[in-house]
């Protein structure tokens, strides 16, 4: 049985400027650029935790609250939130920061779930997630959850 990992030892940030080219018609950000944003940032996560390429099998809805502008550095903070055998599904938070007033918003938060893989592209085992508070307890208990949803709903 592989060891179990703390969720801690998954957890990435990345960040990026919002340019011109990611603008949408309204001159605001467009979405698919933030949620490619978030899938490579859960996968990242994903990759730090089972340590294998990792695919993704599924994204659930993402509500925009508030638009993110061009000039804003948007930061993405991601771990692993439950692990099953080989599929593990990640929490990504993103912020949009206004870099000359240092304004914070977070605008959306995503649950997504991978799958790792062998070298023959097969799922394959993961390390079991180590909750060390209560705080993580309760919120693995609430990904397991939505997962057990997500597999209900196929
Ligand atoms: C991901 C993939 C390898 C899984 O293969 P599979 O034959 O369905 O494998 P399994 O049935 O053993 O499922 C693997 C894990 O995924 C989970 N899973 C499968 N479908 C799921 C879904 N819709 N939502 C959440 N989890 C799912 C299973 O519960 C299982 O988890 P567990 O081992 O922790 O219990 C395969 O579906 C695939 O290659 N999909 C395409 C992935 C891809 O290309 N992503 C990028 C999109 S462009």
């Amino acid at each position: 049985m592989t060891e179990s990992k703390p969720i801690s030892a998954s957890r990435i940030q990345i960040s990026q400027l919002m340019h011109l080219e990611h603008a949408n018609l309204l001159g605001n950000v467009h979405g698919g650029w933030i949620m490619k944003l978030v899938d490579e940032a859960g996968a990242l996560a994903c990759m730090r935790h089972a340590q294998c390429k990792v695919v993704t099998v599924a994204i659930d809805s993402m509500t925009f609250r508030n638009p993110i502008r061009i000039g804003d550095l948007v930061i993405l903070n991601a771990e692993v939130s439950y692990t099953g055998r080989t599929s593990m599904e990640t929490e990504v938070k993103v912020t949009a920061e206004n870099p000359i007033t240092g304004e914070q918003t977070l605008t959306n938060t995503a649950y997504l779930v991978y799958v790792a893989l062998d070298d023959h592209g097969k799922p394959q085992p993961v390390p079991p997630l180590l909750a060390e508070t209560k705080a993580q307890k309760e919120r693995m208990e609430q990904a397991k959850a939505r997962q057990q949803y997500r597999l209900a709903q196929k």
